[in-house]
């Protein structure tokens, strides 16, 4: 079983997508275990993208996830880094095909509407980021061997 951090930036806050991306991981069959509308501090910002410090795009990146809300979630299922990476589609627009997220919604970057972690490790330090343990909720879903 595989946690992964997915948060829904600012522009998807903004344009009304919530219900619309969260239904599509729970179409495909994933758990969502926490969730949360939050405004990220720029500390929190800059942890969340410290891969990418020094490259031209990290200030911009940071100022726009901590610029308003985003809605902060954890996933969990089996492979569900790899499930969520593909249900978003990829980095810049322009490439993220029809039926990913980016790909029906997304027309330019930053603008692309939602993070999702792309391995156990950044998605370990992703959720410590956000959240604390007493957030997590445990429970079954009686329809997940059918999935
Ligand atoms: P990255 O981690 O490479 O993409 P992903 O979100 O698919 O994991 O980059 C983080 C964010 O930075 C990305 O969602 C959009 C933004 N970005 C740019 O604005 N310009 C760029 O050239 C790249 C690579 C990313
Ligand atoms: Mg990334």
């Amino acid at each position: 079983m595989e946690r992964t951090f997915l948060m829904i930036k600012p522009d998807g806050v903004q344009r009304g997508l919530i219900g619309e991306i969260v239904k599509r991981f729970e179409n495909k069959g994933m758990k969502l275990i926490a969730a949360k509308l939050i405004q990220p501090t720029l500390e929190q910002a800059k942890n969340h993208y410290i891969e990418h410090e020094g490259k031209p795009f990290f200030a911009e990146i940071v100022d726009f996830i901590s610029s308003a809300p985003v809605f902060a979630m954890v996933w969990e299922g089996q492979d569900a880094i790899t499930l969520a990476r593909n249900l978003i589609g990829k980095t810049k627009a322009v490439d993220a095909m029809p039926g990913t997220i980016r790909g029906d919604f997304a027309a330019r970057n930053p603008f692309n509407l939602i993070h999702g972690s792309d391995g156990p490790d950044s998605a370990q330090r992703e959720i410590a980021n956000f959240f604390e343990p007493h957030e997590f909720t445990s429970y079954d879903k009686d329809i997940q061997p059918w999935i």
